[in-house]
C-alpha cells in the first residue's frame, strides 16, 4: 500500500512539473506572437511616416520635413530585420516577409526619386512620380503582406493562447488531483496505523492474558507436584514401615512362638528348652541385625572410623570372600599405587564390601568374575555439585561383576530401603541401602554404573585421611583372654530402662562381677560417694535429667580415672557427634547379647589395668 502510494505521488509530481515548465512555454509563446504583432505595426508605421514626409516636402516645399528621410529608411530595415529572426522558425511567416521587403524596398526607392525631383526643382513630375500607379501597388502590396503576416500572427495568437489555457488548466486539475490523491493517502495511511496500533494493543493484550495463564498454570503445577511429592514421600515410608513390620513380625513370631513352647515345657516340669530358647535368640538376633541396618541406612548407626589402608584390608576380606562366593566365582584384587589412608569404620566398611560381593554372587548365579579394584581419586567441582558431594581427594574401591547387571530404573531405586527385585526370603532390599547410608554418614559418595547383561561396577569413595601421622590402629586391638570377672571387680550399671538394666545386673552378676545398679545419674552419683571402690560405671547414655555424659564427668571428680563403658541404640547423643564417636571413648550399642557385654566390659577394664 505504501509502496503503490509513494510511486504514485512520484507520477503525479513527475506530470506536474512537466505541465508546468510545458504551460510557461506556452505562455512565451503567446507573447512571442504578440511581440512579432507588434514588430509589424511598427515597421508599416515607419513606412507611413517616410510616405507622409515625402508628400509633405513635395506639396510645401518644406525641407524641414524631411528632417531624418535616410533615417526613416534605415530603421524600417532594422524592424524587418528583427522580424526575419523572430519569425525564423515559421517558413509560411519567412515567405510573407521576403514580399514585404521587396515592395517596401521599391516604395522607398520611388519616394526617394520623387523628393530628388522636387529638390531639382520639377515639381510636376515629383508629384507624377509619387502618384504613379506602379508606386500605389508597391504600397498596396506592402499594406497586404504585413496585414497577411498580422493576421497569420493573430491565428496563431489564438491556437496558442487556447494551448496555454489547456495546459494552465491541465495543471489545475492535476494538482487537484494531487491534493485529493495525498489527502486520501495520508488518511488511508493514518486509518491504516491506527488499526496496527489496535491490532498491536489487541496482541499485547492477548499476550499478557496468555502470561497470566501460563503463571497459573505453573503454579498450579507445583502445587500438583508438591502433592506428588508428598504422595511419593508417603508411598516411601509406606515402603518403609511396611517393610519392616514385616520383617519384624516375622522375627516377633519366632521369638514368640518359642518362648511359648519354652512357658509350656516349664509348666509341664521339663527342662529340655535350650533348642527353644536357641531359636528365640536368633530371631532376636535378627531382629537386631535388621534394626542396625534401618540405623545403618538413616545415617545413625556410630560410627568409628579410623586411619585404614584400604588395599591391606582388601587383601585380607578377599579371602573371607572366596570361602562366600565358592570356587566358580573368579575374585581379582586390582590394587592401586600410592593409595592414600581412607579415614573409616573398618567394620562397617568390611560389611559394606560383603554386601557387594553378596549383591554381585545373586547377580552371576554362581559363575562370573569379581574384580575389587582401589585407587585414588579426585572428585571435582562440577561433579561434586551434581553429586552433592564434597569436591576434593578421595579413595576409591570399585566391586565389578559380570553378571545380570541393572537395567536404569533398577539403578534408580536400588538403594531405597526394602527395594529389591529378589523373590520372597531372599533379599530384604536392605544391603544396599545400608551401604548408601554408610558412605554418606562417612561424607563419602557411592555411585552405580551398570550395563544390563553385562554387569555392574558400585564405586565407593571414602575421603582420605588428612592427619599425616596417624598409624593404623586396627592391628591393636586387643582380644579379650576371658570373658568372666572377679568378685573384686565393682561395675556399677546405671540405666532409666528397667528391663535392660535388670538384663545387664544379672549377665554381669552371672559373668562374676559384683554389680551396684542405679536407674538415675543422681541415684548412682550418690552410691559412687558412699562406695569408692569401683572398678567401672556402665550408662546408658540418654537418660532424663543428666545424660550419661554429665555423669561420667562428675564421677571423674569423685574417682579419677575410672573406666566408663557408654551403652546406647541410638547415634545422635552426647557421645556420638554427627555420627561418629568422640576418640578414646568405650561404646557398646544396643541391642546387645551376654557373650558382646560380658566381652566389652573385659576390654575395657584390662585396658584400665
Ligand atoms: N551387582 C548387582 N547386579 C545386579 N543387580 C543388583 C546388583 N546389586 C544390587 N542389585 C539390584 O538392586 C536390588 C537391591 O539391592 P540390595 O542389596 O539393596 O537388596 P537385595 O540384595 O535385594 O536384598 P539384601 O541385600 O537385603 O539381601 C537387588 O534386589 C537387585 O535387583
Ligand atoms: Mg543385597
Amino acid at each position: 500500500m505504501a509502496l503503490f502510494a509513494g510511486a504514485f505521488l512520484i507520477l503525479f509530481a513527475v506530470v506536474t512539473t512537466w505541465l508546468v515548465i510545458n504551460s510557461a512555454g506556452r505562455v512565451r509563446w503567446v507573447e512571442h506572437t504578440l511581440e512579432v504583432e507588434r514588430e509589424i505595426s511598427e515597421a508599416q508605421a515607419t513606412l507611413y511616416a517616410a510616405e507622409s514626409a515625402a508628400r509633405g516636402y513635395i506639396s510645401t516645399g518644406n525641407p524641414g520635413l524631411l528632417s531624418n528621410p535616410v533615417g526613416a529608411d534605415r530603421a524600417l530595415w532594422v524592424k524587418l530585420g528583427e522580424i526575419s529572426s523572430l519569425t525564423s522558425d515559421n517558413p509560411r511567416q519567412s515567405a510573407a516577409l521576403r514580399g514585404v521587403e521587396q515592395s517596401a524596398a521599391a516604395r522607398l526607392a520611388m519616394l526617394a526619386r520623387a523628393v530628388a525631383l522636387k529638390r531639382a526643382g520639377s515639381d510636376a513630375a515629383a508629384q507624377k512620380q509619387l502618384t504613379d500607379p506602379l508606386g500605389i501597388r508597391q504600397e498596396n502590396l506592402f499594406r497586404e503582406a504585413t496585414d497577411g503576416m498580422r493576421a497569420e500572427e493573430n491565428r496563431l495568437y489564438v491556437v496558442r493562447l487556447k494551448q496555454a489555457e489547456d495546459s494552465r488548466r491541465a495543471l489545475l486539475v492535476l494538482s487537484t488531483l494531487t491534493g485529493v490523491a495525498t489527502l486520501a493517502f495520508t488518511l488511508a495511511w493514518i486509518s491504516n496505523a491506527w488499526r496496527s496500533t489496535q491490532a498491536l494493543q489487541a496482541a499485547y493484550a492477548e499476550l499478557m492474558s496468555a502470561n497470566t495463564q501460563l503463571k497459573t498454570e505453573i503454579e498450579g503445577r507445583a502445587v500438583a507436584e508438591g502433592q506428588i511429592r508428598q504422595l511419593q514421600k508417603m508411598e516411601a515410608i509406606g515402603q518403609l514401615t511396611g517393610g519392616i513390620a514385616h520383617d519384624f513380625n516375622n522375627m516377633l513370631a519366632v521369638i514368640i512362638g518359642n518362648l511359648n513352647l519354652m512357658q509350656r515345657k516349664l509348666a509341664s516340669g521339663r527342662s529340655d528348652i535350650e533348642p527353644y530358647a536357641a531359636a528365640a535368640l536368633e530371631g532376636a538376633a535378627r531382629a537386631a541385625a535388621l534394626t542396625a541396618r534401618l540405623l545403618a541406612f538413616s545415617r545413625q548407626q556410630p560410627l568409628a572410623p579410623q586411619p585404614v589402608d584400604v588395599n591391606k584390608r582388601m587383601v585380607r576380606q578377599s579371602e573371607i570372600l572366596r570361602r562366600l562366593l565358592g570356587e566358580t566365582i573368579m575374585i581379582e584384587t586390582v590394587q592401586g599405587a600410592g593409595i592414600w589412608r581412607a579415614e573409616v569404620d573398618p567394620v562397617e566398611l568390611e560389611s559394606a564390601i560383603l554386601n557387594l560381593a553378596v549383591n554381585a554372587r545373586d547377580a552371576m548365579g554362581g559363575e562370573g568374575k569379581l574384580t575389587i579394584e582401589t585407587a585414588n581419586a579426585h572428585l571435582d567441582e562440577a561433579y561434586a555439585r551434581a553429586n552433592g558431594v564434597a569436591a576434593g581427594q578421595y579413595v576409591m574401591i570399585a566391586v565389578t561383576d559380570t553378571g545380570s547387571g541393572m537395567t536404569p530404573d533398577v539403578v534408580d531405586r536400588a538403594f531405597d530401603p526394602f527395594f529389591t527385585t529378589k523373590p520372597a526370603g531372599q533379599g530384604t532390599g536392605l544391603g544396599l541401602s545400608q551401604v548408601y547410608g554408610f558412605v554418606r554418614q562417612t561424607h563419602g559418595h557411592v555411585k552405580i554404573y551398570s550395563e544390563p547383561n553385562h554387569g555392574s561396577t558400585v564405586k565407593i569413595y571414602l575421603p582420605r585421611l588428612v592427619a599425616e601421622h596417624a598409624a593404623e590402629s586396627e592391628e591393636s586391638k586387643p582380644v579379650p583372654a576371658r570373658l568372666v570377672g572377679k568378685p573384686e571387680e565393682i561395675v556399677m550399671v546405671v540405666e532409666d530402662e528397667d528391663r535392660v538394666r535388670q538384663f545387664a545386673v544379672e549377665a554381669l552378676r552371672e559373668l562374676g562381677y559384683t554389680v551396684l545398679h542405679a536407674h538415675s545419674a543422681r541415684a548412682a552419683l550418690d552410691k559412687l560417694q558412699a562406695e569408692p571402690g569401683i572398678s567401672l560405671l556402665l550408662t546408658d547414655i540418654v537418660m532424663p535429667e543428666k545424660n550419661g555424659r554429665q555423669l561420667a564427668d562428675e564421677a571423674l571428680q569423685i574417682i579419677p580415672n575410672l573406666p566408663v563403658l557408654y551403652m546406647t541404640g541410638f547415634s545422635r547423643n552426647a557421645v556420638v557427634n554427627n555420627g561418629m564417636l568422640d576418640s578414646g571413648v568405650n561404646f557398646l550399642p544396643k541391642p546387645f547379647t551376654l557373650d558382646q557385654l560380658g566381652a566389652k566390659v573385659r576390654e575395657v577394664l584390662d585396658a584400665a589395668a
